[in-house]
């Protein structure tokens, strides 16, 4: 406690209201005293004139009596606080007792008999051992004609002076305590009111230290402790947003890191596979073991079909690292639809007979042309049309459809009545690599990379790709493009920042 702020705090405040208060106790007392004193004397100096006077009259009219019978005739009159003295200091009168009365010497130090002498009124306090208390002496001197006859000394105790100060000084000291009281507790309340919220936050910082950025501290007033409590707030708020992001990205980084490894470990598995297999034709052939008849009529055609593969991934890797690395310099035109389609079906026809399909092609003749780039919306139609061809039955029915909005849009279905696709696979069916049935896709030459391709151009335009599909019922899919370009190059979008492999 005594360390701490609020002790420190509260320590000061009484400090400062102790010294306050003994500074006032003490000069209110004197000052006190002092005015007493003053007054005393001040009355004491009046009343020893007025006796001076009557004196001095006395000896005026009676020059010849002298002062010494006038004293004694006068002592009963004062009281023994009262005594008349000679020219040269000593008693003349029977007053107080302690005065030196009877012992014929100065009851007056030569100074003091001297400045009597001049005229002067002299006063004095001093302790009296034989009343046991201080007294004030006022010595008046008795003027006839200028000349100092005598002298009137008057003695007053300070004793009840002294039991009014006193009386003052423990009065002052009962207050003072009080109020130390009540500056005590004021001062506790103001000292914990400033400290609690400075805890607060030393408490919150401790916490931020070990990694929690969720305390805030609750300080709503309008002063400098309530700033410090906002401002505090907003940095706690600021550096758990920071954190939060970085821990996205760190999460980020490591999907990445994990896309790359698995891209790599993929790419490695998807070459290996044909190689192998060309390899062995090759040292079958080199053996012996394959005669020159059936590696003419079974393998070769084999190894030819491995190595055209191999040929359309690594294409395909290429187009898709392009894609990925936004790197793309594209020239945008007004793409008629439904000539995009006719070429890219004609292209396509040899595989449409071989699959003994029927494709329809619903596109309205007066659709807006789209802006894009015409070999990329090609390779879209391609690749989305070559696997509904390739997944369709026998005699199946492929449909090519748009349809207009929402908004300036327009949408494009390439639809089937092939196997369908299972629910749980349609999240992953636009990642690299992906298959549905592995085995049939990659034994029937596809890459797993053709719906990849389709995504990235297709959102590098400035559009979105959808899918719908059943097992059993057909799939459907379908991108949406905007009719309106505001940039005319999509390689150019600074904010699709380049993939990493
Ligand atoms: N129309 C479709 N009907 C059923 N499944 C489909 C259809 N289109 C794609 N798929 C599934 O999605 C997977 C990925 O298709 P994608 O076009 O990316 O690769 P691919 O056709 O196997 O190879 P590539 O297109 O490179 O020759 C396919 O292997 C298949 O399982
Ligand atoms: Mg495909």
């Amino acid at each position: 406690m005594a360390n701490s702020l609020l002790g420190k705090l509260l320590t000061a405040f009484l400090l400062v209201v102790v010294i306050t208060l003994s500074i006032t106790v003490l000069a209110t007392t004197h000052l006190f005293g002092s005015y007493y004193t003053t007054e005393k004397q001040r009355e004491l100096t009046e009343r020893g004139h007025s006796i001076a006077d009557v004196i001095a009259s006395e000896l005026e009219s009676q020059p010849a009596t002298g002062l010494l019978p006038i004293a004694r005739g006068l002592s009963g009159y004062f009281g023994e606080r009262v005594l008349i003295l000679d020219r040269r200091g000593m008693a003349l009168s029977a007053g107080h007792q302690g005065m030196g009365m009877g012992r014929r010497q100065s009851v007056l130090a030569e100074g003091d008999v001297a400045r009597l002498l001049k005229g002067e009124v002299v006063s004095h306090t001093a302790f009296d051992p034989r009343l046991s208390t201080t007294v004030l002496a006022v010595a008046v001197p008795i003027l006839v004609n200028n000349q100092t006859e005598g002298t009137v000394l008057m003695v007053a105790p300070l004793a009840d002076i002294e039991a009014t100060v006193s009386a003052v000084r423990r009065i002052s000291f009962y207050t003072a305590g009080l109020a130390l009281l009540l500056a005590g507790v004021i001062g506790f309340l103001i000292s914990r009111s400033i400290t609690r919220p400075i805890r607060e936050i030393s408490q919150a910082t401790e916490l931020m230290a070990k990694g929690d950025f969720q305390r805030r501290v609750e300080n709503n007033s309008g002063d400098e402790i309530g700033q410090l409590a906002r401002n505090f707030n907003q940095l706690a708020a600021n550096l758990d947003h920071t954190l939060s992001a970085l821990n996205r990205e760190k999460h980020k980084i490591g999907k990445m890191e994990r896309l790359r490894r698995d891209f790599v470990a993929d790419v490695s598995h998807e070459l290996r596979t044909p190689l192998t297999s060309v390899h062995g034709i090759i040292e079958g052939m080199l053996d012996g073991v394959i005669d020159e008849k059936q590696a003419r009529n079974q393998y070769l055609p084999l190894a030819y079909r491995e190595t055209s593969r191999m040929n359309r991934l690594i294409q395909n890797l290429l187009d898709l690292s392009r894609l990925e690395a936004g790197n793309h310099t594209w020239e945008i035109h007004a793409v008629d639809l439904g000539e995009a389609v006719s070429r890219v079906l004609s292209r396509l026809q040899p595989q449409i007979a071989d699959a003994d399909v029927e494709v329809r092609v619903n596109v309205p003749a007066d659709l807006p042309p789209i802006p894009a780039n015409e070999e990329r919306l090609e390779q879209v139609l391609t690749n989305l049309v070559s696997n509904a061809v390739h997944y369709s039955p026998p005699s199946g029915i492929i449909d090519i459809e748009t349809k207009m909005g929402p908004g300036e849009r327009i949408t494009v279905f390439v639809r089937d009545d092939g196997p369908g696709i299972p629910e749980k696979d349609l999240p992953y069916i636009w990642e690299r690599f992906y298959r549905v049935d592995k085995s049939r896709s990659r034994n029937a030459g596809g890459t797993g990379l053709g719906l990849a391709i389709v995504k990235e151009i297709i959102e590098a335009h400035g559009g979105t790709v959808q899918v719908e599909s059943a097992p059993g019922r057909g799939s459907t899919f379908s991108f949406t493009l905007p009719l309106h370009r505001e940039t005319e190059n999509p390689g150019a979008d600074p904010d699709r920042a380049p993939r990493g492999y």
